[in-house]
């Protein structure tokens, strides 16, 4: 691979953070997509983007949402002031449909990739940071959290086996790449019509090492009603004052 590493904070490289926001949140259960439900008074989306907009290394920022939310999306992100959206286009029906559309619409070469999840919008800019210093060198990584909970292979209602703990991490974004193992992953997983919940599994299949970045339990994903209660009460926390149990800190 050719060098791109020209320091621990510059990449020689651009980056570009392609960004699913085209699910229609069914756990959630919301009329609206929880990416523009109101965080703290400001959309999840807006929470996430300020985060990627804000990181000196990425370039741009390329996002998928539903065909009927682009136009919407747009004014969004001009209300807000994300200049480095430069992209919204139309996602499909899996978020790795969505993430092919958003990865197909960047044409620099070579590149680095973050995908990242609109609905994680608690991704501290640290791990980003720290993530993007190693992606010269280390061309698939994701972000990763050891399960705290004993996991159980269950059918049919009933346990069928349970792994050790020890070796179970639960993925999460950001999940950098090399564009062009990136290219290669999502065209042998089209050619083969294999579906994977994130975009590592399709790297995993090209039989590349995918390195494991520590993250936080903090970079939850919004998924059900009360993970908004938990992440505002995070938010608090972060702003000074308060903890998560609401006591002075
Ligand atoms: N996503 C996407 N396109 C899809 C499905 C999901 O871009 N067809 C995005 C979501 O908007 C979200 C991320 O992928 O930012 C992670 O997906 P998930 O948390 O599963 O969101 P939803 O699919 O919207 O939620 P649910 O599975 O509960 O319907
Ligand atoms: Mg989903």
């Amino acid at each position: 691979m050719s060098p791109i590493y020209i320091g621990p904070r510059k990449l020689a490289v651009g980056v570009t953070a392609l960004i699913p926001a085209a699910g229609s949140g069914s756990r959630m259960g919301a009329a609206t997509p929880k990416q523009f439900l109101p965080l703290a008074g400001v959309p999840v989306l807006v929470h996430t983007l300020r985060i990627f907009a804000q990181e000196p290394r990425i370039d741009d920022i390329i996002l998928a949402t539903s065909p009927e939310q682009m136009d919407f999306t747009w004014d969004l992100v001009r209300a807000h002031g994300i200049t480095k959206v430069t992209r919204i286009v139309a996602g499909g029906a899996e978020r790795q449909s969505s993430v092919a559309a958003a990865l197909a619409a960047c044409t620099a070469r070579p590149r680095i990739m973050v995908v990242h999840d609109a609905a994680r919008p608690l991704l501290h800019p640290d791990g980003l940071a720290e993530m993007l210093d190693r992606a010269a060198t280390v061309p698939a990584q994701i972000m990763a959290v050891p399960v705290k909970d004993t996991i159980k292979i269950v059918r049919d209602g009933m346990v069928a086996d349970t792994p050790a703990r020890e070796a179970l991490w639960a993925a999460q974004t950001p999940q950098v790449f090399h564009v062009n193992l990136l290219d290669a992953a999502y065209a042998a997983a089209a050619a083969e019509e294999f579906t994977g919940t994130d975009c590592a599994s399709l790297v995993e299949r090209l039989g590349v090492p995918v390195a494991v970045f520590m993250g936080s339990p903090e970079n939850l994903k919004l998924t059900t009603p009360e993970d908004f209660a938990v992440a505002e009460a995070m938010l608090a926390h972060r702003a000074g004052g308060l903890n998560a149990l609401g006591a002075e800190t």
